[in-house]
């Protein structure tokens, strides 16, 4: 399947599966969220080649799907084969165990995967680190940056584009907040 083929029917299983879900905090679509991830994913493909171009963009487009959506790792594994989809498992949160491991352990099923996924991972926080909703606390804000240190210290290595860009956002973030 070419490229734009990838690329148009994971948009489009995306755009079903968050019908109705919007950015936190907006009335935007979600499906914002996920294009801009994969922005962000595809201007680092094209700086750094190399990575499987489909796979990575259909990563990206299809990232929050188990997480957020009624999906199912199998069906993800049906639709877009079992790579795919062991790369979206990897980037969801396992809501069995305690909150406080949630992100460490998706971390390291992340560095088990190819590093297009690591990609993801490093472009989904670029895009969260909007200015915080004005109703957070000094303590939240700076737990959110300290995850946000952790995932670059972690998954930096896979993009010399993406980490910088992360670095530049955790350094603004909540500035005169914290
Ligand atoms: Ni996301």
């Amino acid at each position: 399947m070419s490229y734009q083929d990838r690329y148009t029917t994971a948009a489009q299983f995306a755009a079903a599966a968050h019908a109705g879900q919007t950015v936190t905090g907006t009335t935007l679509p979600y499906l914002l969220h996920v294009t801009l991830v994969a922005m962000e994913v595809s201007a680092a493909l094209r700086a750094e080649p190399g990575h499987d171009e489909g796979f990575a963009i259909q990563c990206a487009l299809l990232h929050d799907t188990v997480e957020d959506t009624s999906v199912s790792y199998a069906q993800l594994v049906a639709t877009f084969g079992q790579p795919v989809a062991d790369g979206v498992l990897a980037l969801s949160k396992d809501p069995t165990l305690p909150k406080g491991e949630q992100m460490r352990d998706s971390l390291r099923r992340i560095q088990a995967q190819p590093h297009a996924v690591w990609l993801v991972k490093l472009a989904d926080r670029i895009v969260n680190l909007q200015p915080p909703p004005q109703h957070w606390t000094t303590e939240k804000i700076a737990a959110y940056k300290e995850e946000a240190r952790v995932i670059l210290a972690t998954l930096g290595a896979a993009s010399p584009l993406l980490a910088a860009r992360l670095a530049a956002k955790i350094a603004a973030y909540g500035v005169g907040r914290v």
